[in-house]
């Protein structure tokens, strides 16, 4: 037999488990020293009201003989109606008119990212931002495609715009950003959604951190962008939106517009889901329709407004030291340039050590994050306060 020797050409690790081994290194050698971190993008509010009464209620169902449910139904790719139907109703907050047989739902958008892939061919190029979340890169890699990258900098407010020169089958996008917490605007977007019908390419539009945008000249969806529906599938996310991190829950939107090599793609995710996927639990669906109610809307808004006063403490903070960065706005990561110079490991062990504060380095996104390195707004309020006190007294000595 032979192995995938593709892994071989990955990292020896995926980037965050680096980043927490480490902290967890420091820690055993410094049981007396408390650390924050400002790592990982990991949510700490807790579920909202309205989805634990709805999980609540679920759970009650299940213990019932008349209301217990195994498989989900098969017509949806085992989604129930009740969560795609919320599903649609908030594509319609957003203008975007979706059927329900365009809404995957799955246990979350990391997951789909990679999963994806399996319908198109290895053959493919891809374009990946660089910096970029590791997923889109390793996942290709692992397969063993073709891989570009656009470059994101400063220059260009780490917004890559297409290259007519680069011939690209599939596009990673992500907005707003993930690390740099940059958003593109709906014309920008409409410049890339012009690229991939151009060139026949397909973009996978992560959506993950939508519920951040403040700025109304981005946008929350790819569709609402005019033509998107034929070019572009969208990951969507429960984990920021409504802190399902440890719940797990997404969704994935193929239109049936789409269509490549005369074959709708949406016929093709959905024999890979029905093949490969058994469904979210009831109790998870059940909850994440409660997300996008009414209620459950005004819950998590004010949930996604207290991260947004972790962001502003975080910018505050970085503003005082005169540290240059991005994001933060409508993203709840800070992407910040290493003072003196610093690589981005070396600063991350220089705050570990010093600060006792944890935060993820640029260069592990790519080599364009060298010399940046980023903060999550998603900790606990005191926590953030007490990390940036820590890096304010660290940096204006
Ligand atoms: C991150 O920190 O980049 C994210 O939490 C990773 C993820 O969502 O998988």
């Amino acid at each position: 037999m032979k192995i995938n020797e593709n892994f071989l050409k990955l990292k020896d690790s995926y980037l965050f488990s680096t980043v927490a081994r480490k902290t967890a290194e420091y820690k055993s050698a410094h049981p007396d020293k408390e650390v924050i971190r400002l790592s990982i993008g990991d949510v700490t509010r807790p579920l909202v009201p309205a989805v634990i009464r709805a999980m609540h209620a679920a759970v009650d169902e299940m213990a019932d003989a008349a209301t217990f449910r195994g498989y989900g139904p098969d017509r949806y790719c085992y989604a129930y109606d009740a969560l795609l139907d919320s599903i649609c109703a908030s594509y319609a907050r957003k203008g975007v008119a979706l059927q329900k047989s365009e809404i995957f739902v799955s246990d979350g958008a990391k997951s789909d990212c990679g999963n994806i892939l399996d319908i198109f061919s290895v053959d493919n190029t891809v374009l990946v931002p660089d910096p970029v979340y590791p997923v889109y890169l390793d996942t290709n890699v692992m397969a063993g495609r073709r891989i570009l990258f656009a470059d994101a900098t400063e220059k260009n407010g780490f917004l890559p715009m297409p290259d007519a020169r680069m011939k690209a089958d599939i596009i990673y996008l992500c907005s707003p950003n993930n690390p740099t917490g940059a958003a593109y605007t709906r014309d920008q977007l409409a410049e890339w959604v012009d690229y991939a019908r151009r060139n026949d390419a397909v973009i996978l539009y992560d959506a993950a951190y939508e519920y951040f945008v403040t700025d109304m000249r981005c946008a929350r969806s790819i569709y609402e962008v005019e033509g998107a529906k034929e070019c572009a599938i969208e990951l969507c996310s429960y984990s920021k939106t409504a802190g399902f991190t440890g719940v797990r829950c997404g969704y994935t939107v193929v239109p049936e517009a789409l269509v490549r090599g005369g074959v709708p793609l949406n016929r093709l995710w959905a024999r890979r889901q029905s093949t490969k996927f058994n469904g979210v639990s009831y109790i998870t669906q059940m909850g994440a329709a409660a997300v996008f109610s009414e209620e459950g809307e005004r819950e998590i808004a004010e949930n996604i407004d207290y991260y947004r006063g972790n962001a502003q403490l975080i910018a505050d903070c970085l503003d005082g030291l005169g540290i240059w960065y991005t994001g933060g706005k409508n993203s709840p990561y800070l992407w910040l340039k290493c003072p003196h110079g610093m690589t981005s490991w070396q600063f991350f062990d220089f705050l570990l050590e010093n600060a006792q504060v944890v935060g993820t380095p640029g260069s592990g996104f790519g080599k364009n994050g060298e010399g940046f390195f980023r903060l999550t707004a998603f900790g606990t309020r005191e926590n953030t306060r007490r990390a940036c006190e820590r890096i304010a007294a660290l940096l204006k000595k």
